[in-house]
């Protein structure tokens, strides 16, 4: 087996937020490799194509040379045996994460046991940040500084207030 250590934190990052930066962040003293699995979910009718969420992050990790960025789709279990990973990585906020977190770090499990979940806190500040939250806030007028990166602002501005795309 290789010494080498993965994660991977899936998600669907429609947008990423500071929250999210936050968990990657501190899985990289903790792993050789982080991998930022953007989930490509096409039936949720997400804000931003899975295409767009990943240059967004891409963006956002450029100076951190141990974490990449890729797009998956299917089971999480079957890109994690792709990319050579045993750790998921999933950020918990609060109590009410847990149901839905438990279940499905069970059922990763039941369809590989080899993958072993790990779940970390952020920052107070995030422990409430979602980014379903985010994109409401925003939509209706709320000031959303702080809580994504101000490249994300600027998406969020021209996607959902019509600014000009580049
Ligand atoms: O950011 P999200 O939407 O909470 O992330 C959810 C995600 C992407 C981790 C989860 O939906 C997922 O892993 N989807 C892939 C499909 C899958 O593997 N399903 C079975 C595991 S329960």
């Amino acid at each position: 087996m290789s010494a080498h250590r993965i994660a991977v934190c899936p998600g669907s990052f429609d947008p990423i937020h500071n929250g999210h930066l936050d968990i990657i962040e501190r899985c990289r003293p903790l792993f050789d490799q982080v991998i930022v699995g953007v989930l490509h979910n096409d039936g949720k009718a997400p804000l931003f194509s899975v295409e767009e969420r990943v240059e967004m992050i891409q963006e956002l990790v450029a100076g951190w040379d141990d974490v990449r960025v890729e797009s998956f789709s299917g089971l999480l279990v079957h890109f994690m045996d792709a990319v050579g990973a045993r750790v998921v990585v999933r950020g918990l906020r609060a109590v009410s994460d847990f149901e839905y977190e438990f279940q499905m770090a069970m059922m990763n499990r039941r369809l590989n046991r080899r993958v072993e979940t790990v779940f970390m806190t952020p920052r107070e500040e995030f422990s409430f940040l979602s980014s379903r939250l985010v994109k409401e806030a925003f939509a209706l007028g709320g000031d959303i500084q702080g809580l994504v990166p101000d490249l994300v602002l600027e998406r969020l501005d021209r996607r959902i207030n019509g600014r000009r795309e580049p």
